[in-house]
């Protein structure tokens, strides 16, 4: 069957309903895969795929356009992998030459039926490919005026040539194309945008963080100086808890530093969590005790479990820090407790602290998020979920109605 209303378009003179449905199909096919794929070699390779299907082609490729160099790259070619490969890597056409190159110079589609009479053919990528290439349809990627790339199609097969349909058709895939390509270079301009503010705020939070915390060096070093040489000894227990202070902050940060900066594999041995548990409030103890914190523990009759026992430490101490921070100055009860279930162990810390505002509950496993301006880095918890679900758990926060926070964390058994 043809379409009758001929008259307007006279390229769709020659266009039956089974040729028109079978584009509509792909096109719908194509909208849907742009709205879920955002990886863009995925969906230049389903357009160029769809694209052989409507115009029964051979073969596709989409090339891209590298500005700088004023030469078309291989972005998609398809076909067997090791030969898409040695075609990315080796074949960068000069937009002065080749078929390819002058639809992309002259901003036209050309349609050549037997390349072997066409000059401008370039065979290196025939070379490579050990393909045979006898007829080829190039269209320009445009997008808003801008050039992006060209879109090829190799080898009508039945030995025919590219039609006028096939040339409009691929017009309009080769604008989805284009679009595809500039929408994925905003997400990625925006993303390298986001993660330069990200690094900046980082870098200055940490600037505020090692500050202060040599300020507390200082002054220390300057008691301890003054102890030393004026022999006034009695000054050295006042100066000696912000010294100590200070360097375990400096060990805290750096370590989380480089637990958030490299993903160390986890090495499972089995633990006694509880003896995790009290080793830690142990160290913590006399920093709980200075701020009128009193601390609770329950633990379960047998909590021996294979974890990477100093990244649980790690956890531990990051919890219980936040803990003490959250009920300093005002006192209160930090309580840790430790649980035994049929498929994992839990372990949950809670505070009767200021509380985790519901606002900022949604981001404070955010890596460099904090509320403690140039004392906090932001760090802490987002080690702790990376190395709880390193050990196949979870960790969740949550406000307690009696006021304060908790965190609960399962870790399985194996
Ligand atoms: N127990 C808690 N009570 C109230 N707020 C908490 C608690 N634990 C964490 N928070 C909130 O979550 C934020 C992020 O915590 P996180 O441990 O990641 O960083 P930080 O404590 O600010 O800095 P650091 O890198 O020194 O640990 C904190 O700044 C704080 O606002
Ligand atoms: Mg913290």
């Amino acid at each position: 069957m043809r379409i009758k209303n001929s008259n307007i378009v006279t390229w769709l003179d020659t266009v039956s309903i089974e040729e028109m449905s079978l584009v509509v199909d792909a096109f719908y096919r194509i909208h849907r895969l742009s709205c879920l794929v955002i990886n863009l070699d995925t969906l230049l390779t389903r357009i160029a795929e769809e694209a052989c299907r409507v115009v029964d082609a051979e073969a596709a490729s989409v090339m891209l356009l590298d500005v700088d160099q004023q030469n078309l790259y291989f972005q998609v070619a398809l076909g067997d992998r090791s030969v898409q490969k040695k075609l990315k890597q080796r074949v960068h056409l000069p937009i002065s030459r080749g078929i390819a190159g002058a639809a992309a110079r002259e901003r036209t589609s050309i349609n050549v039926s037997d390349v072997k009479t066409d000059p401008r053919f370039f065979r290196d990528a025939d070379q490579i490919s050990l393909f045979e290439t006898r007829s080829v349809l190039a269209v320009p990627m445009v997008d808003h005026q801008e050039l992006v790339g060209v879109l090829e199609l190799i080898n009508k097969r039945a030995g025919e040539h590219f039609t006028d349909f096939d040339t409009r058709i691929m017009e309009m895939f080769a604008s989805l194309a284009a679009t595809a390509v500039l929408n994925a270079k905003l997400v990625q301009d925006k993303l390298n945008t986001e993660r330069l503010a990200a690094i900046g705020e980082a870098v200055a939070g940490l600037g505020h963080c090692i500050r202060n915390i040599m300020n507390g060096i200082r002054l220390s070093k300057d008691a301890l100086n003054q102890a030393v040489y004026e022999k006034q000894y009695e000054i050295i227990p006042d100066a000696w808890p912000i010294l100590s202070h200070s360097l375990d902050s400096i060990e805290a940060i750096s370590a989380n530093m480089l637990s958030y900066s490299r993903v160390a594999a986890i090495e499972k041995t089995p633990c006694n969590l509880n003896k995790l548990v009290s080793d830690a409030i142990a160290l913590i103890l006399p920093r709980a005790n200075d701020a009128g914190i009193a601390i609770e523990v329950s633990l379960a009759e047998d909590a021996t479990i294979p974890v990477d026992k100093f990244q649980i430490q790690r956890v531990l101490w990051n919890l219980l820090a936040n803990a003490i921070e959250a009920c300093t100055p005002q006192g209160g009860i930090l309580s840790v407790g430790v649980v035994r279930q049929e498929q994992h162990l839990a372990l949950v810390v809670a505070d009767s602290g200021s509380g985790i505002p519901p606002e900022i509950l949604p981001r404070i496993f955010d890596p460099f998020f904090t509320t403690k301006a140039s004392s906090g880095t932001g760090l802490g918890l987002t080690c702790c979920r990376r190395i709880i679900e390193q050990h196949n758990g979870s960790i969740v926060a949550e406000n307690l109605p009696s006021g304060g926070a908790k965190f609960s964390l399962l870790i399985p058994y194996n």
